[in-house]
């Protein structure tokens, strides 16, 4: 064969897995096959440069740096969408096509509205000869160098391509990539980006394409534009198989339905399912299948009355951000957090939302009296996202940690190399104490039922308990006076205390409230050292000895047993009969999953989350919140969001509830491989 066929050989190959890893996510070689023939193809263009094609996968990048972005006229108008705000107006939407036509419409088209930004591609014999943003829908700007560099935008299409063919689709940042992005920003010290969204759109308008290029952006392509040659084809979905089939890439998660009831199942189904994917979506657009159904419906001046986008509620907003407020937690961590003008966002009602600490406070540069951008993300907690600059009043200043604490008039300091600062006030802080008991009790830790904010209030104001052993030694009759307790709730609370008695160890090492001591770490603890007694005389250098646990947590756990008024409390703990060591020898289990570390998500059936905890740590497994590379595997139950995305991205295995249970039996063995 000579150099020129081998070339050509080459090209087809690594387009054809280029395809099947970036458009169908369904790769056949491994990197390391794929390195080799790209490698390959790397020196047979430098020893042949006169070889080297356009399509050819290293002429991705480098395409020229831009001065400004020529302007585009578009061959056919980028049209808009109009929005449906409920499924009352999408009803509406359907009854007057019904209405137009005279007919129901054979079929919809119900298509995930990706949250990026429109592109227009334009492919002349099969090559990509032009890329171009939508602009204001007549003229875009041309930005083709940069699209290029997007790996899932096929440069040459593959089989019968036309003479010329425009197709539109929207380009985004995974979420995945977008969180990466924004550790790096962190780790150098950057400001975070703001979404994905705004991200993308910034991405594909830099000056330099290697820029775009480490973005790792990504396309779906949605619609043909405008077309010489081709099939003739009668039905949209028709239209998007042929675009399929010709490489692009096009969302699986699209369906053709036949009536209205499926298309708002259809709805509910994405609406359910929003946060299980790597990207962001807006809404759910519906198109009418059928071309000749399009055509009879037309366009209003804005938008084709054929299609509509079902918005789902907006996952960011604006507001005004009254007020900085801190708040003492049950470290004595001090922690300032946003007063806002409530606003509803991710379907919730927002007023507070933390802001961790002021590095953080400093780095986003947000003031009080600024309109913010609120962001709630499925079940995640809402976020001060950053200012709206171009919003600032005059006169605002930079929000300084307070040097006082306002619960208890002590010194607020900055502990050295640290981002959080602490009140110095102990257990005299009423914010620190109240804070600590209601960890104290809670779930994860000595979980007694029914002893709330309220009820902790209460005992702290009548002076009835002062610090956690104190619950111990509430009675009925401490209770019957207080307003609203009657014989039932009061007995039910001293029952629920009673119980709490017999916690693990890894439960009370939790709710001891050790600083850096979450649900993980306590467990490995209590497995190590069997009672508060050996750890309590342990010293630094042995906690440290455990795996998974590093300096700076065997520090905290020495001075916080160091300390008399700790030790106090927890020698009048055992005395109150609280369980101060696990009875249970060893662990009968097999310890088959030592050195497996898993992360577990969404809901698991037969499990809650600390007995799916639980079960993998009597093993000898260690379970951590997020994933990263060194997982082994993510347990991923009903609902799994961001991080079963994340995990796919790394190619980590991920395991449902049965071969969760399988694991358990069998070990970490089935991992391999
Ligand atoms: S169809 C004439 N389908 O939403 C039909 N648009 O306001 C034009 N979008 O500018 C659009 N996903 O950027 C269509 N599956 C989808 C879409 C989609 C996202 C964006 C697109 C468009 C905007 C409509």
């Amino acid at each position: 064969m000579d150099i020129a066929e081998r070339y050509r050989e080459l090209l087809d190959q690594l387009r054809e897995h280029n395809h099947r890893y970036h458009v169908l996510d369904a790769p056949i070689i491994d990197d390391n096959t794929y390195d080799l023939l790209y490698r390959e193809l790397v020196e047979l263009e430098d020893a042949h440069p006169e070889l080297v094609a356009n399509v050819s996968p290293t002429q991705r990048v480098g395409g020229p740096v831009a001065e400004a972005f020529s302007p585009v006229t578009h061959r056919q108008r980028m049209f808009s969408l109009d929005n449906a705000m409920d499924l009352d107006d999408l009803a509406k939407w359907n009854e007057r096509l019904i209405g137009s036509l005279g007919h129901q419409p054979s079929a919809y088209s119900c298509e995930l509205k990706i949250d990026g930004l429109a592109v227009s591609l334009t492919y002349e014999s099969g090559f990509l000869t032009r890329a171009a943003t939508r602009g204001d829908g007549v003229v875009g700007e041309d930005v083709t160098a940069n699209v290029r560099t997007i790996r899932s935008v096929p440069l040459e299409l593959r089989g019968d391509a036309p003479p010329v063919m425009e197709v539109r689709g929207e380009i985004y940042l995974p979420v995945s990539e977008f969180d990466a992005l924004n550790e790096r920003q962190a780790e150098a010290g950057l400001q975070p980006y703001i979404n994905p969204r705004n991200t993308a759109a910034g991405s594909v308008r830099q000056k330099d394409p290697s820029t775009t290029a480490s973005r790792n952006l990504a396309v779906w392509i949605y619609q043909l534009g405008h077309i010489e040659g081709g099939p003739d084809l009668d039905t949209h979905t028709s239209q998007m198989q042929w675009i399929a089939d010709l490489g692009l890439r096009v969302n699986p998660a699209n369906a053709t339905v036949s009536d209205f009831d499926e298309v708002v199942a259809y709805i509910a189904d994405a609406t359910e399912h929003r946060h299980d994917r790597d990207y962001e979506t807006d809404g759910i657009v519906v198109k009418l299948d059928s071309l000749r159904d399009q055509q009879e419906a037309g366009f209003t001046a804005r938008s084709p009355k054929w299609a509509i986008a079902f918005k789902l509620p907006p996952e960011e907003k604006t507001t005004r951000l009254d007020e900085i407020r801190i708040n003492v937690g049950r470290t004595g961590a001090v922690t300032p957090y946003a007063v806002m003008e409530p606003v509803f966002v991710g379907g919730v009602t927002v007023t507070n939302a933390t802001l961790h600490n002021e590095g953080e406070i400093h780095r986003k540069d947000v003031r009080p009296g600024d309109t913010v951008i609120v962001r709630r993300a499925g079940d995640v907690i809402p976020e001060v996202v950053g200012p709206v600059l171009e919003l600032r009043p005059p006169g605002t200043e930079v929000w300084r940690m307070p040097t006082v604490c306002p619960y208890c008039g002590n010194p607020i300091v900055l502990p050295d190399g640290q981002a959080k600062a602490k009140c110095t006030g102990g257990f005299e802080c009423p914010s620190r104490l109240r804070e600590y008991l209601s960890h104290f009790v809670s779930r994860g830790a000595m979980d007694i039922d029914g002893m709330g904010y309220r009820t902790i209030d209460t005992l702290l104001e009548l002076g009835l308990i002062s610090d956690p052993a104190d619950i111990y030694g509430l009675a009925v009759d401490d209770l019957l006076p207080l307003d609203g307790w009657k014989e039932t709730s009061a007995t039910n609370l001293i029952a629920a205390i009673d119980a709490s008695r017999m916690r693990s160890l890894s439960k009370l090492v939790f709710a001891l409230g050790i600083d850096h001591v979450g649900g993980t770490v306590a467990g490995l603890l209590a497995s190590e050292f069997g009672s508060i007694d050996a750890l309590a005389s342990a010293n630094a250098d042995d906690i440290e000895q455990i795996d998974g646990i590093g300096p700076e947590i065997a520090r905290s756990v020495e001075e916080w047993f160091a300390d008399p008024g700790n030790n106090d409390m927890v020698g009048r703990l055992g005395r109150a009969g609280v369980s101060l060591e696990d009875d249970v020898v060893e662990s009968s289990l097999a310890q088959n999953l030592v050195g497996t570390t898993v992360v577990i998500t969404g809901a698991i059936e037969g499990f809650t989350r600390d007995s799916a905890r639980e079960a993998v740590e009597q093993r000898g497994g260690k379970v951590t919140s997020s994933v990263s590379s060194r997982t082994s595997a993510l347990i991923a139950g009903e609902r799994a969001g961001s991080k079963l995305a994340k995990a796919e991205s790394l190619g980590i295995p991920v395991l449902d509830g049965e071969e969760f249970v399988a694991l358990l039996d069998g070990g970490a063995g089935m991992l391999d491989g």
